[in-house]
């Protein structure tokens, strides 16, 4: 059976859903529930329509278009991703999923494929962490992992709970009817750009992922006493920004000494008050992101920056806050599915690599109700969560006909 990608359609979808941006191109940011997010969504309702599949969407907002196939009572097969972008990102994070899931739906389609088993497509309602601080939100509450109370004990910085945003913008229902059932899905395939250099370096086309890096998110808030820039000597002062840099340094150093190559921790928020030329912080909110393919390990790392907030609190008479928003466990791919992936490359004769995701994706959470796997493509000099993100339209044609393949083995 030959599987025809038409790649010229699949770019200009993808080049026509990073126009629902709010920021200026190449720079993609689509945050959710926003106006753009919205549109974004709309748009693919459209093309999802065209090619005749069902449309079903959660109280959350999470999406299902479903091809019923032969069987429709036995358990779908899911493939998905997500179209939310963090500010000033990229294009390909979560659309190369979403629009390559449905091209490939097409193309079995177009080929005379009738899947045994019904074949869904999921848009997660939002992968990214923007609004409401913490990622997978949809994936979170559809698994189970995030009960309703904890969604709705999520704010933005408005103050608002998901519950609250997700009725403002139409999306009806209750929090309790999202989570689905262990077996609801027969498996689960994600195809996704690398964002990161691997693939690249070793001019691989097709990435078949056997395990997901665990994430754990902490927030940090740090009070010092503030003052005049010019009056307070240096002896009296209890300085919040250089508490905050100290404890930066501190996550780094924790993450290069952790004995691992595969432990990393980024403190990627960091706001000081009242962020003025001659006044003293007062207050500094940050971030940390801390993840590794070995749960104890990041667990350890964890321990060692909490350790290390409380040693610089008191040493410099500040006071410390520590708020821990997730600590996941990290993912391993069902052989079934790393098998049907690694079998759709060769009869493509794509050579593909097995390989750990360091990124975080919806299949993490995916993984605990049913068989997962991800198929991942090249991303041009590593780069991701960037506007000079990159897949060239040959490589994505290549990650969606593999997923075709994968999706025709794992439904039949
Ligand atoms: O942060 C992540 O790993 C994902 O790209 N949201
Ligand atoms: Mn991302
Ligand atoms: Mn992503």
């Amino acid at each position: 059976m030959t599987l025809k990608v038409d790649q010229d359609r699949l770019t200009n979808q993808i080049e026509t859903m990073a126009t629902y941006s709010d920021a200026p191109a190449p720079a993609v940011t689509r945050v959710l529930y926003s106006e753009q997010d919205m549109k974004a969504r709309g748009y693919l309702k459209d093309l999802i329509r065209e090619v005749g599949l069902s449309v079903r969407e959660d109280a959350l907002g999470n999406l299902f278009a479903r091809w019923e196939g032969a069987n429709p009572e036995r358990s779908a097969v899911a493939t998905g991703s997500h179209i939310d972008a963090i500010p000033h990102s990229g294009r390909y994070d979560g659309v190369v999923g979403v629009l390559g899931g449905l091209e490939a739906i097409r193309a079995l389609k177009a080929a005379g494929f009738t899947p045994q088993r019904p074949v869904e497509i999921i848009l997660f309602t939002a992968e990214e962490p923007t609004r409401f601080g913490v990622g997978c939100l949809g994936s979170r509450a559809l698994s189970g992992t995030l009960s309703p109370e904890e969604v709705r004990a999520l704010t933005d910085d408005e103050g608002k709970n998901p519950d609250e945003v997700r009725r403002e913008v139409g999306f009806e229902g209750e929090l309790e009817e999202v989570k689905l059932e262990k077996g609801h899905y027969h498996a689960f395939v994600e195809l996704h750009i690398e964002q990161g250099p691997r693939l690249e370096q070793q001019n691989i086309p097709i990435g078949v992922v056997t395990n997901i890096a665990a994430p754990a998110t902490l927030h940090v808030t740090l009070e010092g006493q503030g003052g005049h820039a010019g009056a307070v000597l240096m002896a009296e002062r209890k300085d919040a920004l250089t508490a905050g840099a100290a404890l930066s340094l501190e996550v780094e150093r924790a993450a290069r000494e952790s004995g691992s190559p595969d432990t990393v921790a980024t403190v990627g928020i960091f706001d000081v008050h009242p962020r003025a030329v001659n006044s003293i912080p007062s207050r500094v909110f940050m971030s940390v992101d801390v993840r590794d393919v070995e749960r104890s390990r990041r667990d350890e790392v964890m321990a060692r920056i909490r350790r290390a907030a409380e040693d610089i609190a008191g040493e410099r008479g500040v006071t410390v806050d520590l708020k821990t928003l997730n600590v996941d466990p990290p993912a391993v791919c069902a052989s079934e599915v790393v098998e049907a992936v690694e079998v759709g490359a060769k009869n493509l004769s794509l050579k593909s690599m097995r390989m750990v995701s360091r990124a975080y994706h919806d299949t993490l959470f995916m993984s605990t109700i049913c068989p997962v796997g991800m198929i991942f493509i090249p991303s041009k000099d590593g780069i991701s969560h960037r506007p000079d993100e990159y897949s060239s339209p040959a490589e994505i044609e290549a990650g969606v006909q593999v997923l075709a393949e994968t999706l025709m083995r794992l439904s039949s």
